[in-house]
């Protein structure tokens, strides 16, 4: 049976995960922590990415190779944009989107800079093939893991479907929040799931990424390490659920 392969930045995000493999025994990855072994009777990866786009791509490519997953969840903290929702809330990316890859309109010197005029630029795809790629920017969930997501029985805060915003960046101004919100739908902002998403997408591998309010700067509310255990335990289940729903 192939693994799903789960990946998380920090350890506060993969070492609840980690904790839970039996037969767990670490697997050289490059330079990314890696630990296999069984969740609830199905073989899983548990991947460090580290933090950001680069090292999120680079170790989502290398366990694709290693392990040939059935599915890549990528999950973990993040800052909430959508004034619905709070710190412990999850987010189930039904779409995650690179915020930084932006296509801004022509402007001559002198003229000002606007961070609002940007329109989404399409990254491509990586593939073997001679002439430029398939480009996209915006990444779309495998309906069957998020179907498997939307069947965790979870009672502990609200769990919504929608946008997640990728970037290296950590947003503060309330502004551009908002924008970003209005702009592109984000529902929350972290710095790896549309790098994991866009690798899948050259892969053809099935992809979801699932993120946590940690924070939130539209309600004030500062970085809550321990909602990284929750969204691990969230996961936990989802794939769980998968499992059953698809008998793969
Ligand atoms: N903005 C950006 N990234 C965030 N993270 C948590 N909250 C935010 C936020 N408000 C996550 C990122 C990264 C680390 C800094 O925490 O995904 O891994």
């Amino acid at each position: 049976m192939k693994p799903i392969v789960c990946t998380g930045a920090m350890d506060v995000e993969t070492l609840e995960l980690m904790d839970g493999l039996k037969g767990a025994h670490t697997v050289p990855l490059g330079c990314w922590k890696c630990v296999a072994g069984e969740l609830d009777g199905y073989p899983v990866v548990v991947v460090r990415t580290n933090q950001g786009m680069a090292n999120a791509a680079a170790s989502t490519a290398l366990a694709i190779e290693r392990f040939a997953p059935c599915a890549v969840v990528n999950q973990g903290t993040s800052g909430g944009h959508s004034p619905d929702l709070h710190t412990g809330d999850l987010v189930l990316g039904q779409r995650v989107i690179n915020m930084n890859a932006v296509r801004t309109p022509e402007r001559a010197r002198g003229m000002g800079i606007d961070p609002t005029c940007g329109q989404l630029l399409g990254l491509e795809i990586a593939n073997p093939h001679p002439g430029d790629g398939p480009k996209q920017t915006v990444f779309e969930a495998d309906a069957g893991l998020l179907r498997a997501a939307q069947s965790v029985a979870w009672d502990k805060s609200s769990v919504v479907c929608g946008v997640i915003g990728s970037g290296d960046v950590w947003n503060n101004e309330l502004d551009r929040i908002a924008w970003l919100h209005e702009q592109w739908g984000t529902l929350t902002e972290e710095m790896e799931a549309a790098a994991c998403a866009q690798i899948c997408a050259a892969y053809q591998i099935p992809f979801l990424g699932v993120r946590i309010l940690s924070n939130t700067a539209v309600h004030g509310e500062p970085f809550d390490a321990h909602t990284g255990i929750d969204c691990q335990r969230f996961v936990r289940t989802l794939l769980r659920e998968y499992r059953e729903q698809n008998g793969c």
